[in-house]
């Protein structure tokens, strides 16, 4: 017997449909930065509605939080709330708005949080409801990665797979390989001040599988050794550790 408790989600009950279709439509325009830009994809979903939608999926309904919103009408203000939310979230130009990302992020991580303790006695309480970690996702069907990547964008560990590898490969490129190069920004950051801009050491090639792409290598603190970074006017790899 299922014996979890849950409540009732705001795609359950309403959606600001016309602000989501509205982004949707306009996304179709976008020829700088978009997903599709990297690979045609055939039934390839917008960014805002993947968006929406997991938000509206991972957030309580107020109507079904009597305890919070006794009445019809404040539940009408809490929902409208969370559509003000939703109808930011959607634009194109928040799609790396941390300020509205992390809003849409703390309303799932309360709502979270709130089931995590209507199932405090569940008998696996400690291991599927932990207050402190999101629920991982799982597109097993995913495609253009639209949905896993807006997942993994709203804050959840996010995993896609797929039959075709053509699908497989744009995930990774999108949803696998980006996180990795977080913590190498974080360090090409730490050796700006010393590099300077990267055009400017252009000149300084010192191997020619270097050469031949046109930037430049240093060697640098990595995990305890010494790596190579080579620097390029658009693009930065790192090589392992040597
Ligand atoms: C409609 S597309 C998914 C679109 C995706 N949600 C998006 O936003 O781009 C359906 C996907 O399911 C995949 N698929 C179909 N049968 C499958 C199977 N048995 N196992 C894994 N993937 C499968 C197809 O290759 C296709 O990429």
């Amino acid at each position: 017997m299922d014996q979890t408790k849950t409540r009732k989600k705001l795609i359950e009950v309403a959606l600001p449909l016309d602000a989501i279709n509205a982004a949707s439509a306009r996304e179709k325009s976008i020829r700088h930065g978009h997903p599709s830009t990297l690979h045609l994809w055939w039934a390839r979903r917008p960014l805002a509605a993947a968006r929406a939608v997991l938000f509206a999926q991972l957030v309580d309904d107020p109507s079904d939080l009597p305890e919070e919103f006794p009445t019809e009408e404040e539940q009408k203000k809490e929902r409208d709330r969370l559509f003000e939310i939703i109808e930011e979230l959607v634009l194109w130009e928040n799609t790396t708005n941390e300020i509205v990302l992390e809003k849409a992020r703390a309303e799932i991580r309360k709502s979270w949080r709130r089931t995590c303790a209507d199932n405090c006695n569940h008998p696996r309480a400690a291991e599927l409801f932990d207050p402190e970690k999101l629920p991982a996702f799982h597109d097993p069907f995913a495609g253009g990665g639209a949905i896993p990547l807006e997942a993994q964008r709203l804050g959840l560990e996010s995993y896609a797979s797929d039959l075709n590898p053509v699908a497989v490969l744009i995930n990774k490129a999108m949803i696998e390989i980006p996180p990795k190069f977080g913590e190498l920004y974080t360090l090409l950051r730490k050796i700006q001040p010393v590099v300077g801009n990267p055009l400017s050491v252009v000149t300084n090639r010192r191997s020619s599988r270097c050469a031949n792409f046109h930037c430049a290598s240093f060697r640098i603190p990595c995990d305890g050794q010494e790596g190579n970074v080579f620097v390029g006017k658009y693009y930065y790899v790192l090589s392992t550790c040597a």
